[in-house]
């Protein structure tokens, strides 16, 4: 069996397919940015992409993934190193404290904006409502939401 991240086919081995998502990509693929939070669903810290949709890893198993694309943090920058707005957005705004939660942030906002490159501030709190944040950065997610959005809007 293989799986689709970040553009790249990766074979799971037999003693992984029963397992989740989430363990497959961090324990068996070595993929760690996406993190390990609450495992029930609950947090948002391992909200990777799957077919371009904001999905829990932690509840999905790996043999419910099929030939679906999965992105993860790891696949967002380019292959020069350039940053994806969103995370350049993050870097502009300073927009994490310990970090944690941030990868499953920013993964919530690539998806919120492929679906509304504009979206307001009822929008993003609605999109990113189940990814949570200890530290209370919610202001600083926002903002950088909102210059993502613009930076997304500039022509390269
Ligand atoms: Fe998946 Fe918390 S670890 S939602």
């Amino acid at each position: 069996m293989h799986i689709l991240v970040n553009r790249q086919r990766l074979p799971v081995a037999p003693e992984w397919r029963d397992e989740t998502l989430l363990n497959v990509l961090r324990e068996h693929l070595g993929l760690t940015g996406t993190k390990f939070g609450c495992g029930a669903g609950q947090c948002g810290a391992c909200t990777v992409l799957v077919d371009g949709h904001a999905q829990r890893s932690c509840l999905l198993p790996v043999n419910a993934v099929g030939q679906q694309a999965v992105e993860t943090i790891e696949g967002l920058a380019g292959a020069d190193g350039h940053l994806h707005p969103v995370q350049q957005a993050w870097l502009d705004e300073r927009v994490p404290q310990c970090g944690y939660c941030q990868a499953g942030q920013i993964m919530a906002t690539v998806a919120l904006l492929r679906q509304d490159p504009a979206p307001g501030p009822a929008r993003i709190d609605e999109a990113l409502a189940g990814n949570l944040c200890r530290c209370g950065t919610q202001q600083r997610i926002r903002a950088g939401v909102q210059r993502a959005a613009t930076l997304t809007r500039k022509p390269a």
